[in-house]
């Protein structure tokens, strides 16, 4: 199975991703963790990338479709499928992934469009923290980690706060990603492969209705 999840900045696509992967075995490839990793091991793509990512902007087309090209032709996606998570984010990335996709003989099954209202998103990624070790995504009022202050998952007691999800970053964040969704929404419905999901909902119950929609995939 090969899908894509959409959503705007704090929809839930991460959250949702950890849940997916787990559920169905299939690879979860992220963009944003890939560029956070590679400006954690001062690469040059992490370098690239920094800039776009300190300002709200996005990482040009041709350097995030390669990295994207890169990771879905390895043995392991091949072998499981894959989950995108915040990739494509453009109408260009999206005829760039078609085009992957057909080279490598699959077909993406799949869109999972997450939508929340925008004046939630701001809440959702200022009260947001993540676990140093394991890299799990807590929420301070709306996902707490069961015990104060310890990774549910791996026992950490390490968070840390996204720098880009300070306020100023985030209103450019929000106000890019805004623009770039409708024609990619679009694009999606008319290939008839768009599922909209309500990301209002508490987080298990967003979940369940996604698995709805990937049990008919
Ligand atoms: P990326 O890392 O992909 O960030 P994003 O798209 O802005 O999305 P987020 O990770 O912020 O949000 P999410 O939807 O995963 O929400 P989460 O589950 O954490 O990209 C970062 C940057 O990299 C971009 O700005 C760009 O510069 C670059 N980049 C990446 N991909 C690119 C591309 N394709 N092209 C060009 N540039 C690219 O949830 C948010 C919070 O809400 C959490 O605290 C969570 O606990 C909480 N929460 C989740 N679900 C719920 C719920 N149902 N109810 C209540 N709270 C919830
Ligand atoms: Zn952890």
């Amino acid at each position: 199975m090969n899908i894509i999840l959409m959503g705007l900045p704090g929809a839930g696509k991460g959250t949702q991703a950890e849940k997916i992967s787990e559920n169905y075995k299939i690879v979860h490839i992220s963009t944003g963790d890939m560029f956070r990793e590679a400006i954690s091991k001062k690469s040059e793509l992490g370098r690239t990338a920094q800039g776009y990512m300190d300002q709200g902007q996005l990482v040009p087309d041709e350097v995030t479709s390669g990295i994207v090209k890169e990771r879905i032709a390895q043995e392991d996606v091949q072998q499981h499928g894959f989950m995108l998570d915040g990739f494509p984010r453009t109408l260009v990335q999206a005829e760039t992934l078609d085009q992957i996709v057909k080279e490598l003989k699959t077909s993406i099954d799949r869109v999972v469009n997450i939508k929340v209202d925008p004046e939630d998103l701001v809440e959702r990624l200022s009260g947001r923290f993540i676990c140093r070790k394991c890299g799990a995504t807590y929420h301070k009022i709306y996902n707490p980690p069961k015990v104060e202050g310890v990774c549910d998952v791996c026992g950490s007691k390490d968070f840390y706060q996204r720098d880009d999800d300070k306020p100023e970053v985030v209103r450019n964040r929000l106000e890019v990603n805004i623009e770039k969704n409708t024609p990619l929404i679009a694009y999606y419905e008319k290939q008839g492969k768009l599922s909209n999901i309500d990301g209002n909902k508490p987080i298990n119950e967003v979940f369940d209705e996604i698995k709805k929609v990937l049990e008919k995939v």
